[in-house]
């Protein structure tokens, strides 16, 4: 049956956290993946998180099935952290919101029905570079993949005439994969005027903005990270989706907690959204599981927690802005190139500029992971591991 199978090549990200926790060398460092490491080496448990936990394990909850769209209430707080409290569009019940396996997950539902939707047709434009999982989720899902210019290598910044100009050819109808902050990979952002002319040009051009949200409160805080969607409500965009991740603003990694939100003309377009999410989430993994839902609608759900919640969250965002700046530092006084540029960058990431031949010495020579990109997760430094990556990354870039 299976002969003819063939090997898959590893994940680029994933696969490289396979082969860090097989290397034997002690003081390893893996800067591959997107998690954020406390100063202790360790993924936090977050205090408000743990609460909950306890809370919920003292009450010893019956494990029934969710709904297919998952827990009401994570749905109903994850609009409003999205959205805003006092947004229209949920006042006028035109956003369908329904919990998914992840961010990952919330990608493939949307991928999925978009597909339906658009048939044979359905195009996808991806900023040049992404995250290599958005390519691979609508691949996958069967859409043509086109992508737009976005990281300026020269400036480490953001080549935003590039990228009005490839959005402008667009085809009306295509889908534009959206970063609306903490761009994985490059760090790089687009400031609130420039999101309000992506947006008007989205409009004019009638092609479909998704937002990709999975570092909600990992630059500036919760409301300015949201800018992008705030601005799309705001500028009356009739139709947008937005995938959201819970893995890093509450560090459930693994709980693999997101949600996808459709946003409809009205409320009863919003209503048959929902009907199509729910029916492409029975026929992929039937309903999303309990917990990591609970957790965070636990925390998200009182006041005082999420009010506490808020401040772990800001404890995280300055430790990651004291690493960048740490770094640069260092790197300076070791006397490397100069890395001034990755102060600028948001979120967890430095697109660092390393070569792939830079990143497999610092693999081979010292073990430190890092993607062949030259991603770097600055979220994963710390006093204890900071000297060390500096005089490796300064070896290597002489
Ligand atoms: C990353 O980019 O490293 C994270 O989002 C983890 C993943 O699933 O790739």
């Amino acid at each position: 049956f299976f002969a003819s199978v063939e090997m898959a090549p590893g994940d680029p990200i994933l696969g490289l956290t396979e082969t860090y926790l097989a290397d034997q060398r002690p003081g390893k460092i893996n800067l591959g993946v997107g998690i954020y490491i406390d100063d202790q080496g360790r993924i936090p448990l977050l205090p408000t998180v743990r609460e909950v936990e306890l809370a919920l394990v003292a009450t010893g909850k019956p494990r029934g099935y969710l709904p297919i769209d998952g827990l009401a209430a994570y749905n109903r707080l994850t609009q409003q952290l999205l959205f805003g409290a006092e947004s229209s569009l949920l006042a006028a019940g035109r956003v369908a919101t329904a919990q998914t396996i992840g961010g990952s997950a919330a990608l493939r539902v949307a991928a999925d029905l978009l597909k339906q939707v658009a048939g044979a047709g359905a195009k996808i434009a991806i900023s040049n570079p992404s995250w290599g999982n958005h390519h691979v989720v609508f691949r996958t899902a069967g859409f043509e993949l086109l992508d737009y210019r976005y990281y300026d290598a020269s400036s480490h910044g953001l080549d935003f005439a590039g990228m009005l100009e490839d959005l402008g050819r667009l085809e009306p109808g295509t889908v534009v994969l959206l970063h609306a902050c903490c761009h994985n990979p490059t760090g790089v952002d687009l400031d609130a005027s420039q999101w309000q002319q992506v947006i008007a040009l989205l409009q004019e051009r009638r092609l479909l903005p998704f937002v990709d949200m999975a570092y909600q409160g990992f630059d500036k805080g919760i409301e300015q990270d949201a800018t992008a969607v705030r601005l799309l409500e705001a500028s009356g965009t009739e139709a947008f989706v937005v995938a959201n991740s819970y893995s890093k603003s509450f560090s459930l990694y693994g709980e693999r907690v997101g949600a996808l939100s459709m946003v409809g003309a009205d409320r009863d377009e919003a209503a048959r959204l929902l009907s199509k999410i729910k029916q492409t989430i029975r026929a992929n993994y039937s309903s999303p599981s309990t917990h990591g839902a609970s957790l965070v609608a636990g925390v998200l759900g009182s006041a005082e927690l999420r009010t506490r919640w808020e401040h772990e969250l800001g404890e995280m965002r300055s430790r990651i802005h004291a690493m960048r700046a740490g770094l640069v530092d260092k790197l300076a006084a070791l006397g490397a190139p100069d890395f001034g540029f990755i102060n600028r960058q948001a979120g967890m990431f430095s697109y660092s500029g390393l070569s792939k031949a830079q990143v497999h010495r610092l693999r081979d020579e010292y073990a430190i992971y890092a993607l062949d990109s030259g991603r770097i997760c600055v979220a994963a430094l710390n006093r204890s591991n900071l000297d060390t990556v500096a005089a490796a990354v300064t070896a290597v870039s002489r």
